[in-house]
């Protein structure tokens, strides 16, 4: 099963609710647009591709949703759904890209109401479905930057369920490990929503390679320590000059990295990649409730003064001089960012050989249901 797909029986989106791993693993179904955005909002689910398809399904549903009976009304009603779903997360430049490309179809297209609405589905369908043989691609040229017996400390979740499937840098371990490569992964737990500990951590065990959880703040222990051969995340938005915006604590970790000569990669699709932002000072941080950081227990009781105060920014900048290499499914991009980053987008205009495209429901089941 994806984490996200299409329902053509019930025409509604179905995604696996992330904010209930690891205890229960639910499928939720959403019927229109407004929940999607708010599924995106409260992260049912999340993970920056994740979000982009969920939205591009998300203007589906606004489209099935419109009682335009011109295509001038039903292109009105598809941007009012598309300003709620591009405000539902700020950071992940994805959610943008997705709901701009379907925009850009239907605008592009002529042909009845009845037309367009099967247009934005289909787009919809196409780019969940490409996510999939991108994520495949990722996997294959990153897999080349591990080694047999490697440790790899990893943050956040960026596995099948930050996407639509496989995984970016968690897609990379998944490759390693599909060709006999012996990995072992630190997972960081990833304050303040652990994705780390609850979402990377259930992936891993399904897919049997070996880990273990630290807390985010041991990081520094380990790769001082000569514990760590690699360091590993996604992004949610990269800079035309290399800066990557990925979860809050990814900076701290590349520069504990960086200290220790220890290699750092982002892997993250061109779809993740703004050429239009100079660096990362540009990039919007997205500030989420500060409950996500109080509102934890220990033990049953609480870890913060009834009445605290807390801040809470949900990603970081990572400067382009920590990273090591940028892993995209165009290859393996390394400094200087500026002129390789967009050769390496650049090269996605030519399909890859042997690309391949796999179809809703199919083999690639990651997780028993
Ligand atoms: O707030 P989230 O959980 O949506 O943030 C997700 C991450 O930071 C991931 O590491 C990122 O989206 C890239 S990996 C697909």
């Amino acid at each position: 099963m994806r984490t996200l797909f299409w329902d053509n029986d019930s025409h509604e989106l179905r995604m696996i609710d992330q904010r209930r791993l690891p205890a229960a693993l639910e499928v939720v179904s959403l019927h229109t647009c407004t929940e999607t955005a708010e599924a995106i909002r409260n992260m049912t689910v999340r993970g920056a591709p994740a979000i982009g398809a969920s939205a591009a399904f998300g203007l589906a549903l606004a489209a099935q949703e419109s009682r335009a009976q011109s295509t001038a009304q039903f292109l009105l009603d598809l941007e009012t759904a598309a300003a709620l779903l591009k405000a539902s997360r700020l950071t992940a430049v994805n959610l943008a890209w997705a709901v701009d490309r379907v925009l850009r179809v239907v605008h592009a297209a002529t042909g009845s109401v009845d037309d367009l609405r099967t247009l934005v589905l289909a787009e919809a369908q196409r780019i969940a479905d490409e996510d999939v043989a991108i994520n495949k691609r990722m996997g294959e040229h990153g897999s080349v930057l591990i080694d047999d017996g490697d440790t790899l400390l990893h943050h956040c979740n960026t596995g099948a369920l930050a996407v639509v499937d496989w995984g970016t840098a968690l897609g990379v371990v998944r490759t390693a490990h599909e060709q006999g490569k012996r990995v072992h992964v630190l997972v960081d737990e990833t304050r303040p929503r652990l994705q780390g500990s609850r979402l990377t951590a259930w992936e891993l065990g399904h897919y049997g390679i070996s880990y273990e959880i630290i807390c985010d703040n041991m990081a520094g222990y380990f790769l001082r320590s000569g514990q760590v051969q690699k360091v590993l995340f996604g992004a949610d938005r990269i800079t035309a000059n290399g800066d990557v915006a990925n979860k809050i604590g990814t900076y701290m970790l590349a520069l504990a990295a960086h200290d220790n000569g220890v290699p750092v990669y982002s892997v993250a699709p061109t779809s993740s990649i703004d050429l239009s932002l100079a660096d990362g000072s540009l990039i919007p941080i997205e500030e989420r409730d500060p409950d996500e950081v109080l509102g934890i227990q220990f033990h049953g009781e609480r870890v913060a003064p009834e009445g605290a105060k807390a801040r809470n920014p949900a990603f970081d900048v990572t400067p382009n001089r920590l990273i090591t290499a940028i892993v995209t499914e165009n290859g393996i991009v390394r400094p200087p960012f500026d002129v390789n980053l967009r050769e390496n987008v650049g090269a996605g205009l030519v399909p890859a050989q042997g690309d391949h495209i796999i179809p809703n429901g199919d083999k690639d089941r990651p997780f028993k249901e």
